[in-house]
């Protein structure tokens, strides 16, 4: 019988497939690096006397999701030593009540920065909300003010979610220079700052970007040829193994709660991305939970040492 040594079984042929060597983006171990260095800080300034940076944060109604993030930060606080306060509304609070308060806080000399929890219900206009607070204390970084600033390059406070990011990669030492960026979503708390972000002349940044959204034609075809994807749509496992290309870099902003009855609390937490299928063709992808999530709310707390700082410097 003829044999051909030098063909090889298709079996093998498959493990010739270039082997990718993941990497997570560790966002929990990235997020504790970082608010470690910022107790250092706090440490440093308790012996010197100074004033301790003060989060407020207000929190409307009973959703679970916002429950849990609002609770996050003020742990995040407790663990580096801010100072923090939690102001709570029923679901029916009025708008004006809602100014109100926004008022007092801008006012507050002892509150350093603020954020309002949101989505807000319906009967609360979340612009009027957003632009009611002073730029100088709007850590969260969405008022038109900071928004304007991050795209021009000026200083400023930066969106928490996209500034968080940028950090896991710089962090991580993912290589963006050059690299074609697809966002998917354009949302104004994600999508579209993380676009002006990342295609900045800075590091990380010089990315060329494509924000790609509910109107997109053939995204797979988009995303299948991506250096980088960042999913940000709210879509659980939106983003499968044929988008991506072997050695893409994956960021999942998803985190929509979805029904498990394995879970005692009867829900899960879910990326944007179909984790397992698509992990082993990533060179780094970050996780959900414990990717994106917490950067979120370490850059809320770097925000708010330089509100604080700021308001130093101005006396
Ligand atoms: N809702 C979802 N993400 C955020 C965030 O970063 N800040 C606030 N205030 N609300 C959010």
């Amino acid at each position: 019988m003829i044999s051909y040594p030098y063909l090889i079984p298709i079996s093998e042929c498959v493990s010739l497939e270039k082997k990718v060597n993941m990497q997570l983006l560790d966002g929990k171990a990235t997020a504790a690096e970082i608010k470690l260095e910022l107790r250092q800080v706090v440490l440093k300034r308790k012996e010197e006397g100074k004033k301790i940076p003060h989060l407020a944060a207000v929190l409307v109604g009973n959703d679970g999701g916002s429950m849990t993030y609002v609770n996050a930060k003020v742990k995040a606080c407790d663990e580096i030593g801010f100072e923090s306060t939690l102001i709570r509304y029923d679901e029916t609070v009025s708008e004006e009540i809602l100014l109100r308060k926004i008022d007092s806080l801008n006012k507050d000399k002892s509150i350093d920065g603020f954020i309002v929890q949101l989505p807000l219900p319906k009967h609360i206009d979340e612009l009027k909300v957003t632009q009611a607070i002073d730029a100088r204390k709007d850590v969260d970084g969405f008022h038109p003010i900071n928004l304007g600033n991050m795209v021009l390059n000026l200083p400023g406070f930066l969106p928490a979610t996209p500034a968080g990011i940028v950090e896991l990669l710089k962090r991580n030492n993912v290589e963006t220079e050059g690299k074609s960026c697809v966002i998917i979503g354009r949302s104004n708390i994600v999508g579209t700052p993380l676009s002006i972000m990342l295609g900045r002349n800075k590091s990380p940044g010089n990315c060329t970007v494509t924000l790609t959204h509910s109107r997109t034609k053939n995204l797979s075809e988009i995303t299948s040829k991506a250096d980088i994807i960042v999913a940000a749509i709210g879509k659980p496992e939106f983003v499968t193994a044929d988008m991506v290309k072997n050695g893409a870099v994956v960021v999942d902003v998803g985190t929509t709660r979805v029904e498990d009855a394995s879970k005692a609390r009867g829900w899960a937490l879910k990326g944007d991305v179909k984790f397992d299928e698509v992990a082993p063709k990533c060179s780094y992808i970050s996780p959900v939970p414990g990717g994106v999530g917490p950067m979120t709310i370490a850059s809320l707390m770097m925000n708010t040492l330089h509100a604080m700082e700021l308001k130093e410097n101005n006396k």
